[in-house]
């Protein structure tokens, strides 16, 4: 008999694929860790609250609709229920919006560089990407996206890594022009100065991504969703997995978009130290984008005044020794000299800066 080869029976654009790398998340503690733009600071206690409750039930399947939870993100947003679809994160959501709407002959589209699960999951579909590429600068390339061909377009905004937002002005313009479904990922939205969600009414080929593991402090969990028109909703609740989003997170979800108060305090905290962090970066000489999210993407100099590709490796790694963690991006040109650094509490971040005063380089 032939031995069995799974390779030889899997799909070929799955024995091609490259998995996502997450970043890492060591086990053991004593590290300070900026390198997932985690919150800092803990979820609102009603969260324990609500999770306490649900184990009760923990026998029974879960709302497969997610009913209570969406009801409750359409009030928050001023939209019928049936704009609402939740996700196991927003990945998930993401991942929906990928099998349905992108495959051999509908490609999908992204801007480069941007959040590194899209190639992931545009290559499981089999889909032709569709890359549009920024300038140093990160402007919107809107007139390149407009003539694109994709199927699918997936916007960051603000952009990972480098934390840019785009004005709504000019994604309400793009939704017009643009003849596919444009996805505007949101993840860090909560941390910027204005939604996309806005301009929903406007644009029924629009797509907006959320998700609860940021201002939200609820990366462990996993509950993201999206706001868009019914008929994508509809579209993507048949593809959507029956129970996609278990009890606990359901009711976790719901208690921490209940608490307005402490979400609004914990962002208005990331901001001030955002902020000093900016200042602190714009003191050291070190060319920072605008940021919009909870992180910052800076190009650090050594004392020589070089900086460059084999500068940012060098500090990663120093910070790495020294268990401070950042991200680093070095596969890309317009991300091979900066480092992602996410916005930890103030005593994180002085870990972070004492880390890159006592850097050799920088002596
Ligand atoms: C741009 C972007 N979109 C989506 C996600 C996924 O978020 P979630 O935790 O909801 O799956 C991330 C996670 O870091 C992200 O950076």
């Amino acid at each position: 008999m032939k031995r069995f080869c799974p390779n030889d029976l899997a799909l070929p654009n799955v024995t091609g694929l490259s998995a996502y790398v997450p970043g890492v998340q060591p086990s053991e503690s004593g590290w300070t860790k900026l390198n997932t733009n985690e919150n800092p600071y803990p979820p609102s206690c009603r969260v324990a609250n609500a999770i306490g409750k649900e184990c009760e039930r923990l026998r029974l399947y879960p709302d497969p609709t997610s009913k209570e939870l969406r009801h409750a993100l359409a009030r928050y947003h001023g939209v019928n229920p049936s704009r609402v679809i939740v996700g196991n994160g927003s990945d998930d959501v993401l991942n929906l919006l990928f099998r349905t709407f992108s495959g051999a002959d509908r490609p999908a589209g992204w801007t480069v560089p941007s959040y590194s699960l899209y190639p992931v999951l545009a290559g499981i579909q089999g889909c032709v990407p569709v890359l549009c590429e920024f300038d140093s600068d990160i402007r919107l390339p809107a007139a390149a996206i407009e003539r694109c061909g994709a199927n699918i377009f997936f916007l960051t905004s603000p952009n990972a890594p480098t934390g840019v937002a785009f004005p709504n002005r000019e994604i309400d313009r793009l939704a017009g022009r643009f003849p596919g479904v444009l996805v505007i990922d949101e993840a860090y939205v909560d941390f910027a100065r204005e939604s996309a969600i806005a301009l929903l009414d406007e644009h029924p080929n629009l797509v907006v991504a959320r998700t609860f593991s940021k201002s939200y402090s609820l990366a462990g969990i996993r509950v993201g969703y999206a706001v868009a028109s019914d008929a994508v909703v509809a579209l993507l609740d048949r593809v959507r997995e029956s129970y996609n989003v278990d009890r606990i997170a359901q009711a976790a979800a719901r208690a921490a978009l209940e608490d307005r108060t402490w979400c609004t305090e914990t962002i208005g905290r990331i901001l001030a130290t955002r902020q000093r962090t900016l200042q602190r970066l714009a003191g050291l000489g070190w060319h920072t984008y605008p940021s919009e999210a909870n992180f910052v993407f800076t190009r650090p100099v050594e004392a020589t005044g070089r900086s460059g590709k084999s500068a940012a490796a060098d500090l990663f790694e120093w910070l790495r020794a020294g268990r401070v963690l950042v991200r680093y991006f070095p596969c890309n040109p317009l991300t091979e000299a900066y480092l992602r650094v996410t916005i930890g509490t103030d005593s994180q971040m002085d870990r972070f800066f004492e880390r890159v005063k006592s850097w050799p380089k920088n002596a």
